[in-house]
């Protein structure tokens, strides 16, 4: 095996972190689904999409080195909010927490003199600035449309362009 238990044991975990992620951004998206906006839906849907394939790249990741990939149980979401700001905050500190994971396991990295690790990890950093970015962006859509919602949908449906789109 190319790199430590304890990088490997922190590596499973993010795993988990990633799609536990995932499930929690698709109960947004069906929360969003049941109050018929379908652009901020479609939104995190496709973030869902993105973690799961942050879980699978993590995933690959370990198996290459020659490590062994420990798939825990997922926790069940949230499945249920008062209002359309509540989860984009709640997506806003779920993505806070990721980055100091991400931190972390590149401190971890760098204490361990692990540079295939830290290489592997550095798209992870920079995906977490893009990642606080677009949700920073959501919060402020959110705030110039106060309660009109349907306004939100809408700006929503720009950002969309080019992503994933429910069919
Ligand atoms: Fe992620
Ligand atoms: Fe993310």
């Amino acid at each position: 095996m190319l790199i430590s238990e304890p990088m490997v044991r922190e590596l499973n975990e993010q795993v988990m972190h990633e799609f536990n992620a995932s499930h929690s951004y698709l109960a947004m998206a069906c929360q969003l689904e049941d109050w018929h906006l379908s652009s901020m839906a479609n939104w995190f849907r496709a973030q869902a999409e993105e973690e799961r394939e942050h879980a699978m790249k993590l995933l690959d990741y370990v198996l290459q080195v020659g490590g062994r990939v420990h798939l825990a149980g997922l926790s069940e979401p949230r499945s249920s909010y008062s209002s359309p700001s509540e989860i984009i905050e709640t997506a806003l500190g779920q993505e806070r927490t990721v980055t100091e994971q991400i931190n972390a396991l590149m401190n971890l990295a760098v204490k361990e003199n692990d540079h295939a690790t830290q290489s592997f990890l550095r798209w992870f950093v920079d995906e977490q600035v893009e990642e606080m970015d677009s949700i920073g962006h959501l919060c402020g859509l959110a705030r110039l449309a106060g309660d009109n919602l349907l306004q939100l949908d809408e700006s929503v449906r720009a950002l969309n362009r080019g992503g994933v789109e429910k069919t």
